[in-house]
């Protein structure tokens, strides 16, 4: 029997559910033992205020770490694969996740054939690069990845998460549907468990990838692409400039996180329609670039300077 080992950041649960889902129809047929990596000190969920949800940007940006809670996995040499769930926060992965991947528990990825499983809004492009990145200095192989997003046009997904993340509502309310990735997508990705076992069994995990996409592992839009790519511009200028301000919590950072915030939300509310029509038109006017970009983003190999 295979060993699998599922190493996952959730604050709301939702990774969890995805990750429940995907093992559903493989928990019999191989050992699988779950670890879920909680920060000594956890962001608080609900967010309930936009400062202490903001304040987290500089950190998940420039990927600074923070004290997470020991993980006693057993007999780490003895797993077949890992699967790591993460989330992005701010185009960059998530602070918790971020923060096990510097820490000494990473240790446990050396040599191992590694899937990731993300879970997100819509943009993850930035977070994933740097996850490879990580990999590759911890001496791990990326055998797949599978992205599940919000197929929500981008201006309802922002309003329904805004209502998620600082009040707690995934459901559907009267004017905005429901966050995150949808009730049925989370249930439908039992579909990949078995791909993965069987792979895993028949030593075929150099064409899992090819395998997951061929059961649409990663429904990427590609006006996201040049969309999240105008972000990954910005992020890290404004993340550099508030660290300079202070550490996290200080409240010399409101300033520029209010900044931030305005600048992010007149982007999204306001010159999304038009930018992102623009980024439609962009892919339409360079194909031949947006087939390339779309096939590298698919797959698992790493080529610095992407995004
Ligand atoms: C601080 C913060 C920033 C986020 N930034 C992004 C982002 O850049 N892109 C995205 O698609 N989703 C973003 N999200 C949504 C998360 O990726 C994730 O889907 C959601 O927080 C639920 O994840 P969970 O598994 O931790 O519960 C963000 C969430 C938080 C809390």
């Amino acid at each position: 029997m295979k060993k699998i080992l599922v190493i996952y950041s959730s604050q709301t649960g939702q990774m969890s559910d995805v990750l429940q889902s995907l093992c559903a129809d493989i928990k019999e047929k191989a050992s699988i033992d779950f670890f879920k990596i909680e920060l000594e000190s956890p962001f608080p969920f609900p967010w309930k205020d936009y400062d202490t949800f903001f304040d987290a940007m500089p950190e998940s940006v420039l990927g600074i770490p923070q004290a997470i809670k020991p993980l006693a996995i057993p007999d780490a040499a003895g797993y077949d694969l890992v699967i790591l769930g993460y989330q992005p926060w701010f185009l960059s992965p998530s602070v918790p996740f971020n923060s096990f991947l510097q820490s000494e528990y990473a240790a446990v990825l050396k040599g191992k054939p590694v899937v990731t499983v993300i879970a997100c809004r819509n943009m993850w492009l930035r977070a994933q690069e740097k996850v490879k990145e990580s990999l590759i200095s911890l001496g791990a192989t990326l055998v797949g990845n599978i992205a599940l997003d919000d197929k929500h046009p981008n201006i309802a997904s922002t309003m329904s998460i805004v209502r998620w993340m600082i009040h707690g509502q995934k459901e559907a309310s009267d004017k905005y549907p429901e966050a995150g990735v949808s009730t049925g997508d989370i249930k439908d990705a039992r579909r990949f468990g078995p791909t993965i076992l069987r792979a895993l069994e028949q030593g075929q995990l150099d064409t899992l990838q090819a395998q997951l996409l061929e059961q649409d592992a990663i429904p990427l839009r590609p006006n996201l692409i040049v969309m999240e790519g105008n972000g990954a511009r910005q992020f890290p200028k404004w993340a550099a400039n508030t660290i300079k301000q202070g550490k996290a919590g200080d409240p010399a950072r409101k300033k520029m996180l209010k900044k931030f915030k305005v600048t992010l939300f007149i982007a999204i509310f306001i010159l999304s329609p038009v930018s992102g029509g623009l980024a439609r038109l962009k892919t339409l006017l360079t194909k031949k670039k947006t087939a390339e970009d779309l096939a590298y983003f698919r797959q698992v190999a790493f080529v610095p300077g992407k995004i």
